[in-house]
Order: structure tokens, then C-alpha cells, then sequence
């Protein structure tokens, strides 16, 4: 790890990676003896002076008093990670299939990334974008390339992607499509999660998303999900903009639609002059054994959305990616973000990228998903109801009894070694990393078989 990080040989470290994560294995048991020695040389109180080694408890209590409760964890405090593993303060070692919502499809600190971030951010960190820099032009034209449009617009976050998305599809829609002033119009689908913001929760049909936050956006309407007449008939306003809508609906619990959906929302779209937004923030980027989603129906929408593993989960890095005729509505001083574009960002996201292809994760994440589907289906019915998704984009419905909820579930995980998230009361969804091996998706299965099991 340390030679990665000085060295600049990217190729080096990415082809020394697969090596080091399985000596990490071998250098667990040992970091761990180290980890517990010197637990016991420090005391708890001197530990907490120079800032370290608390306990989970601690730092659960220390989070509830100065943070905002905006989040209900599940109890388990983590101080490191790699590959798919990740460990608690006590040094317990747990399997993440949660890969922070799939912001870390290429693992936890891969070195090739790490080194990216370091060497970039020790070199020339932030210029805004009052000037040019050596690194954004190269980024741009690798990622426009290696997905096929004609320009990107960099941002920080997924829903900022979302934000930038909408605000193409309105001046797109006023100056390309001629609807007339301040009447454009976008439609999602319900059950729709694209983040935090006034406008993204103003889409949202989720109440804990939107409910005491209002006045909510005008311009927005919703139609069921996978229901093509239900868009046809939404498609037939001329004030409509944009469909946008994610191709797996990743936070309302992996609802996969129909085979044929995508490649009818494209149709419609194309027939009624609408632009269509494919929000791959979650999906994208090999999540579910494609590079991007929408490559499962070999569609192309108008207008994508990346974010999350666009930086390995290493840096907040998004991107908007369309063509001349919509992304060039915007004009200077029209749009932008400090952070947008700098160059850690984008070398960062250049080797988030790199991995990705030279790793074939996307390969890996077809395969191994494949597994874990046809694994978990064999556990009863009477307790998983329905295993679901695509890749490493899974969940599973548990169906709830007065002795165990889908929450319960993940606690036993947790305490069988694995991490994962209920989502919607009684769904869990599984998503580890992607570059898990084989070896590994069976162990992770038969620990998940063992914990259902023993309810
Ligand atoms: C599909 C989708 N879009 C957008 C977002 C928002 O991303 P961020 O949390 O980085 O703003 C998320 C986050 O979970 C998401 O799942």
C-alpha cells in the first residue's frame, strides 16, 4: 500500500491489488494482535485525549450528543476498510453489503484510487473554475469517450447530478423545444429516491422524504413505475421536458421493471420530443453487471446521472453527461459548483473509472450476482418472500412476524460478521463491493443462510 501511494505507476497498483487483498487476510490476524496490544498499553481515558480508540459504545453516544439525528445507524462503528471488508474499533472484521449505498463498487480504499486522490491533492487540489486546470480537459474527454456523449458536467454529489439534470431539461425544453415560458414540466416515478434536496424531495413520494419540508417545486408530476400507459399518457402534455427515472429504483428496495420497459420508455420519449434522464447514480457504473444499467436493453437516454463509485467512495465526485443540442442550453455564469470539476475530483474519478474496466467488474458483478440470486432463493418462503435484482444490486423481502423484523435480521447479520441495511421496513438489500471473489459471495451466502435460518 505504501509503495502504491509514492509511486505514480498506476498499472502497478492496480495489478498488485488483487495480490495485497488476499495477504490482507493474512495480515488481519496480525494487524489485529497489534490493534488489541495497544489497546491494552493505552488507557481509556488517555486514548480519548489523543483522540482515538473509543469504544462502539462511545462513539455511538459521542454521535447521538453533537450530531444531528438525521440518520439511525445500525450499531457498529467502523475505522477501516479494504476490498470488501471493513472493521469495527474493537477490531471485528465484517463483509459490507451495503458498499455505502454502491459508492464503493471498487472496494474499500482501492490503492490505485487512493493513489489518485494523494498525489493529485498533494500536486494542485482546487482552482474553481475561474480558470482552467491541467487535469479537467483530460477527464472530460476520457469519460465523454468511454460513454458515448458529447460532453459532461461535472458536480460533487448525486443529487446535485439530479439538480444540474432538471435544470438542463427546462432551458432544453424553453429554448429547444419552444414550450413557453416557465411552463416545462418533468415526471418520475413514484417511489423515486434521487436525494436531500427542495427539489428532490418535491419528486418524492416517500412522506419521511418530503412531509414538514413544503412549499414543494412546481413543475413536477409522477406516474407509476414500469407502467407504459401510465407515460404514454403523461408523454402527451407538449409542456413536458423530461421523463427521469432510474432503470432499477435502487432506495425503494432494488424494484427491477419489466424486461422491455427501458427500451419502451425510449421509444415513447424519442415519439413525443421528451427528453429521457436515466439516474445511474446507484446503477451505474457496473452496480448491476453492465457498465451502465440502461446497457441491459441497449438504450441510450438523453440525459445520464452519475455519482457514488464515480470516485470509489474516496471523494464526492458526480457527473451529467448529454449532448451538444441540451448541454450547450447552458451558458457561463448559468450553473456550476466550486468543487465541480477540480482536479482531485477528476483524477480521482479517472481511476474509479480505470478500475472498472481493467478489474471487469461489471463482468464479475453479472457472475457473482447470478450466484448470490440463485443462493438465497433457496432459503423458505416463509420467512424471505422474494429475492430480487440485478448484479450486485439484490434485496430481499423478509416477511415480518411479531418475533423478528428486517431490522433484527441485520443486527444478527451484523453479529454473524455481515453488514447490510433494511430498506422500507421489510426489505434488505444486498450490494456488496464488486470486486467480491467467489470464495467470498459463498461464504457471505452461507452466513446470511445461517441467520435466517436460525429465526
Ligand atoms: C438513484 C439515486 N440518485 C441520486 C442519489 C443522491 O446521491 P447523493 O446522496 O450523493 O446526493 C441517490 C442516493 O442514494 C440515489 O440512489
Amino acid at each position: 500500500r505504501v509503495c502504491c501511494v509514492f509511486s505514480n505507476t498506476f498499472n502497478f497498483c492496480s495489478s498488485t491489488y488483487l495480490v495485497m487483498r488476499g495477504i490482507a487476510q493474512l495480515g488481519f490476524s496480525l494487524r489485529r494482535c497489534l490493534h488489541s496490544g495497544s489497546k491494552l498499553t493505552t488507557s481509556p481515558a488517555a486514548s480519548r485525549q489523543q483522540g482515538g480508540a473509543l469504544t462502539s459504545q462511545e462513539i455511538y453516544t459521542r454521535e447521538e450528543k453533537y450530531g444531528a439525528h438525521n440518520y439511525h445507524p445500525l450499531p457498529v462503528a467502523l475505522e477501516r476498510g479494504e476490498g470488501i471488508y471493513v472493521w469495527d474499533v474493537e477490531g471485528n472484521r465484517y463483509c459490507d453489503f451495503l458498499s455505502a449505498y454502491s459508492a464503493v463498487n471498487q472496494g474499500h480504499c482501492h490503492p490505485k484510487i487512493v493513489s489518485a486522490l494523494t498525489a493529485q491533492s498533494s500536486r494542485l487540489a482546487l482552482t474553481s473554475r475561474a480558470f482552467y486546470n491541467d487535469v479537467l480537459g483530460a477527464y472530460e474527454e476520457y469519460v465523454t469517450r468511454l460513454f458515448g456523449y458529447d460532453k459532461v458536467l461535472p458536480m460533487n454529489t448525486g443529487v446535485e447530478a439530479g439538480e444540474t439534470a432538471c435544470k438542463l431539461a427546462r432551458k432544453w425544453a424553453y429554448t429547444v423545444k419552444g414550450v413557453p415560458k416557465n411552463q416545462a414540466k418533468i415526471i418520475f416515478a413514484n417511489g423515486n429516491f434521487w436525494g436531500r434536496t427542495m427539489a428532490a424531495i418535491s419528486s418524492s413520494t416517500d412522506p419521511s422524504s418530503y412531509e414538514g419540508f413544503g412549499p414543494y417545486m412546481p413543475g413536477f408530476e409522477l406516474i407509476p413505475y414500469n407502467d407504459i400507459p401510465s407515460l404514454e399518457k403523461a408523454l402527451q402534455d407538449p409542456n413536458v421536458a423530461a421523463y427521469m427515472m432510474e432503470p432499477i429504483q435502487g432506495e425503494a428496495g432494488v424494484v427491477v421493471p419489466d424486461p422491455g420497459y427501458l427500451t419502451k420508455v425510449r421509444q415513447l420519449c424519442t415519439k413525443h420530443n421528451v427528453l429521457w434522464i436515466a439516474d445511474e447514480v446507484q446503477t451505474g457504473l457496473a452496480r448491476t453487471g453492465r457498465r451502465l444499467a440502461v446497457d441491459h436493453e441497449n438504450v441510450r437516454p438523453d440525459i445520464i446521472t452519475l455519482g457514488k463509485a464515480l470516485s470509489g467512495g474516496v471523494y464526492p465526485v458526480s457527473a451529467v453527461l448529454c449532448d451538444d443540442e441540451i448541454m450547450l442550453t447552458i451558458k457561463p455564469g448559468e450553473h456550476g459548483s466550486t468543487y465541480g470539476g477540480n482536479p482531485v475530483a477528476c483524477r480521482v474519478a479517472m481511476a474509479a473509472l480505470e478500475v472498472l474496466e481493467e478489474e471487469r467488474l461489471a463482468e464479475n458483478a453479472e457472475r457473482m450476482g447470478q450466484i448470490l440470486r440463485t443462493e438465497l432463493s433457496k432459503l423458505p418462503k416463509d420467512i424471505v418472500t422474494t429475492v430480487r435484482g440485478k448484479g450486485l444490486l439484490n434485496a430481499i423481502v423478509i416477511k415480518e412476524t411479531k418475533d423478528y423484523d428486517a431490522w433484527q435480521v441485520c443486527l444478527r447479520l451484523r453479529d454473524n460478521g455481515l453488514l447490510a441495511k433494511p430498506t422500507h421496513g421489510d426489505i434488505i438489500r444486498f450490494a456488496p463491493p464488486l470486486v467480491i471473489s467467489e470464495s467470498e459471495i459463498r461464504d457471505c451466502v452461507d452466513v446470511i443462510q445461517r441467520t435466517i435460518l436460525s429465526f
